[in-house]
Formats: structure tokens, C-alpha cells, sequence
């Protein structure tokens, strides 16, 4: 098969010209398998949050379509490098295990190198691969990633140099591709892909590119199927999941979503990520109390407690509108877990701004909260800012911080001690394989005895006895 052939009879639509592209790497991979005597491997690693994984489960549908064998280690034929810009410790996270991926590649001529994801759509990153990693095969970003088995095929034909395909933005949504699922009984669902927020520290709205919403009937289906696969906790994401609807014709929010998810015959759990304070409507609330498959659990991103530091982050909520919301959330649903995202240290933060933050993780005892340095991301707005915080300064506040939610954290997780909850059993537990280990709905662990053909069943467990983040229990 000639390179220039393939191209011609590529057919135009999608999912279909991915479909093609798949065969002809399959093909490809035959030929290459019975030259070498053996199948060849990959392996996808994933970097950052959930949207990125369930990307990683769309890559690694192609790639086993095409006919890779996974394997658990990078030392494969083929491996994708999914990537996270968030914070800056990410990026350097990637270009340290670049160096030991060369490594491999010298020693196996075979070996393909691929980047891509949100550290990709950073032309600086790009510059910087060209000119100093230029063992690398392949980089594509976030908005073109359903391209991959052409980018792949692409690649594969390539004799010379590195294959990079950058797209600024898009507003297509490509249907129906191959996905290989890390859990059998668990899986995550696109609601919507983007961010028009823009958040002053954030650089997702600039790597993600704008919010567009997957219709509902798609979603659905997709959740249809995936239950008839033996699903039964599905996770709803998105960058600003209570924004859904944008862009649709029909009218449709994230609460109506809810309610269409819910009434889906055999799926068990619903939970979603993330909500944004400023979207979240009544009407939502009373979603979560009232449709019995919607797990009790708000994360609800606090970023900071000072309206004034809020209204720099560009957040469009208070304090005080952020504490009367979580008010009106426990008076709805007295038995709501609710966690959080806090950076310390953006630009101009005094002690009194950190005090608010103190203040209101105090008021509102969070069941847990993920808490971030300010990292600085050129291109985003605040990065220009004057007056960034010290180091010394932010990790001492960082530290207080930290003490507080760790402190609430372990009070909440001690008032479960005793009471007997629903656990979806994942898996047979690393450490001790008598015990297998499960999530509550509020998202809390649990480890108790039992056996691998218990994974994917929801059952009651009573929580004996706590460990600080985590439970020891037993089957009711
Ligand atoms: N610095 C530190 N944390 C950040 N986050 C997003 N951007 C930054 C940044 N520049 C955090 C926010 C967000 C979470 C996913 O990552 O808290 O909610
Ligand atoms: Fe970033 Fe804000 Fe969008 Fe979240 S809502 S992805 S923090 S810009």
C-alpha cells in the first residue's frame, strides 16, 4: 500500500475516515508483526484530571483496534505520552520521563514516541520538543484527538522528522470511536468539552478551547450501551458540567440531563465533575435530593474565601454567596459530602485574604479538599499580575492549610464509624488480597473481606473501624 493512495481513498466523513485509517494500520501492523515474529505492545500513560483519562480510554480503543497487545510498562513499540498543563510541575514531570522513554527508543528501533493533550496546545512546549526532543514520532493536541488513528497511520508511513498537528480550537464532536475501558463496571461520560470561564489563574479555556455540549440523546445512548457492557457508575464530565447546554439547539440543562441519566434502566450511580459555585442552580439541587441514583457528593471549587482575591480569579461568586450556597445545599441534602479545590498564594493574596480561606474551609468543614499552590501559567492573565506571593510565604500558608482540611477530613470520615453503607466493590485490594475495596457514594474507601468475583456489585457494608481517610469493614 502506497502513502499516496491511502490518502486519496480516505473517505471524508467521521467517524468513517477513522475507521479507514484503523484498517490500513492494521494492515500495517501485520506486516511489521510477521517481520519482527511477534505481536507488538503499547502503552498510553496518562497525566492530570478525568477528562484526560477517559481521552487515554479513546486512545487505547484505537491502538487495540489496530492490533497493539498493552502492556503495563513504557518499555512498548508504541507509547503515547497523554499530557496535563495545569501546573508547571506537570510539564516538568513530562519532559523528565521523556529522557528515560529515549532510553528504550535506542534500544528498540522500533519504537514509536506520541504527544499529546493539553501540554501540546502550548506553542512554548512545542518549540521546546522540536528543537530538543526530536526522537519523538508524534504530537497532536486536544482538538483534533479524535484524529488519531490517521495522525497514527501518518506517523507509521514517516520516515523523517516528527509529525505535529495543532489544531487553535474546534467546534466538532466526533461520534462512535473506538473506546478500551480501564474498568469494566465503571466509566466516565463526556458531557461537554471547553471552558468560557476563564478564570484569571487557569490555563484550560486557552488549551481546551471553547465549551460545546454533546447532544443528550448521544450521551444517553452512549450510557445505554456502556450499562448493557455491564456498567454501573458512570461519571459526568466536563470543564463546568452545570453549564451544559451551550451551544445546543434544544434547550436543555444540566439538571434535565440528570433526570434523563437517571431514568436509565440498570445504571446504578451517577457523578459528575465539575460543578462551578456560580452556575449552580436550584433546580440542580433538587436534582441531587430528589433522583435516587445521583450520588450526595458536591465538589464545589472554593479556589479561595477572599471575594476580593475571588473577584481577581475572575470566579463570579463571594464568600458570602459561596457560604449561603453550601447553606441552601445542606438544607436540601442534610447528608451531602462536599469537597473542594483551594489554590494558596495567587498574586496579591495578603494573610487576611488566606484568613478568608481559613475562614471559610472552618464554616464549611469540607469532606475532603484538594488543595494546590499557585502555579504560574504564561498566557493566562494572571500571570501578569504584580505583587506574587513568596514562596516562603505560600508554603507556610499552604502547610495551615493543609493541617485544617486534613483535620476536617478525619473528623467527617470518623462520623461513618459504625453506620452501614453502599459500597460499589472495585477491586481486590493491592496490599492484602483477602480484602477487596469499594467506594461509598460520598466517594469515601473502603477495604473488607471478600473475593474478586464481588467487583462491579454494589452491597451494604458496615464501616468497623476508621483509618483516618479510609475504613476496615465487613459484609452485612
Ligand atoms: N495554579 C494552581 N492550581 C490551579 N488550578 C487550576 N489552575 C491552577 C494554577 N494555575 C487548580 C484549580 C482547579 C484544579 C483542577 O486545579 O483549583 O480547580
Ligand atoms: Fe479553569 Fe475556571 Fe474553566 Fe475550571 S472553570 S477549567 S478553573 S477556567
Amino acid at each position: 500500500m502506497r502513502f499516496s493512495e491511502l490518502l486519496n481513498d480516505a473517505p471524508e466523513k467521521e467517524p468513517e475516515r477513522q475507521y479507514y485509517y484503523i484498517k490500513c494500520a492494521a494492515e500495517l501492523l501485520k506486516e511489521k508483526e510477521a517481520e519482527l515474529g511477534r505481536k507488538l505492545t503499547c502503552h498510553v500513560t496518562t497525566f492530570g484530571c478525568q477528562m484526560n483519562a477517559r481521552d487515554s480510554e479513546k486512545l487505547l480503543g484505537v491502538l487495540k483496534e489496530i492490533g497493539y497487545e498493552e502492556v503495563e510498562s513504557e518499555d512498548a513499540d508504541f507509547v503515547i505520552y497523554n499530557t496535563c498543563t495545569v501546573r508547571e510541575n506537570a510539564n516538568n514531570k513530562v519532559y523528565g520521563r521523556l529522557g528515560i522513554l529515549h532510553g528504550y527508543k535506542k534500544k528498540n528501533k522500533n519504537m514509536m514516541i506520541a504527544l499529546c493533550g493539553c501540554m501540546m496546545q502550548e506553542p512554548t512546549v512545542v518549540e521546546h520538543l522540536k528543537d530538543s526532543y526530536k526522537f519523538v514520532d508524534l504530537i497532536f493536541g486536544t482538538h483534533n484527538l479524535y484524529k488519531f488513528a490517521e495522525l497514527y497511520t501518518m506517523a507509521l508511513l514517516n520516515k523523517k522528522g516528527m509529525i505535529i498537528d495543532i489544531w487553535k480550537d474546534t467546534d466538532q464532536i466526533v461520534e462512535n470511536l473506538p473506546i478500551s475501558r480501564k474498568y469494566p463496571f465503571k466509566s466516565g461520560v463526556n458531557i461537554s468539552f471547553g471552558c468560557n470561564n476563564f478564570c484569571t489563574y487557569c490555563i484550560v479555556p486557552y488549551v481546551r478551547g471553547r465549551e460545546r455540549s454533546r447532544k443528550p440523546e448521544d450521551i444517553v445512548n452512549e450510557i445505554k450501551g456502556l450499562v448493557a457492557d455491564g456498567v454501573v457508575e458512570i461519571m459526568l464530565l466536563g470543564q463546568n458540567v452545570n453549564s451544559y447546554g451551550v451551544g445546543l439547539e434544544e434547550k436543555v440543562s444540566f439538571a434535565d440531563l440528570l433526570r434523563m441519566v437517571n431514568d436509565i434502566e440498570g445504571l446504578k450511580r451517577i457523578r459528575f465533575m465539575t460543578p462551578h459555585p456560580k452556575d449552580l442552580s436550584d433546580d440542580l439541587i433538587e436534582a441531587m435530593a430528589t433522583l435516587p441514583k445521583v450520588c450526595k457528593h458536591m465538589h464545589l471549587p472554593l479556589q479561595s474565601g477572599s471575594s476580593r482575591i475571588l473577584k481577581k480569579m475572575n470566579r463570579r461568586y463571594t464568600k458570602e454567596s459561596y457560604l449561603e450556597l453550601v447553606d441552601k445545599l445542606r438544607a436540601r441534602i442534610p447528608d451531602v459530602a462536599i469537597t473542594t479545590d483551594i489554590i494558596v498564594g495567587f498574586p496579591g493574596e495578603t494573610e487576611e485574604d488566606f484568613l478568608d480561606t481559613m475562614d471559610v474551609v472552618d464554616k464549611v468543614h469540607y469532606d475532603s479538599a484538594f488543595t494546590f499552590i499557585y502555579s504560574k501559567r504564561t498566557g493566562t492573565p494572571a500571570a501578569a499580575m504584580e505583587d506574587q506571593v513568596p514562596e516562603d510565604v505560600v508554603k507556610d500558608r499552604f502547610d495551615r492549610l493543609l493541617a485544617l482540611v486534613q483535620d476536617h477530613g478525619h473528623e467527617k470520615t470518623k462520623s461513618f464509624e459504625g453506620t452501614v453503607q453502599e459500597v460499589l466493590v472495585e477491586e481486590v485490594n493491592e496490599q492484602d488480597s483477602s480484602l477487596v475495596t469499594g467506594k461509598m457514594a460520598n466517594n469515601l474507601t473502603v477495604h473488607f473481606p471478600g473475593d474478586p468475583s464481588m467487583i462491579g456489585q454494589l452491597v451494604n457494608v458496615k464501616l468497623n473501624c476508621c483509618k483516618g481517610f479510609y475504613f476496615i469493614g465487613e459484609l452485612v
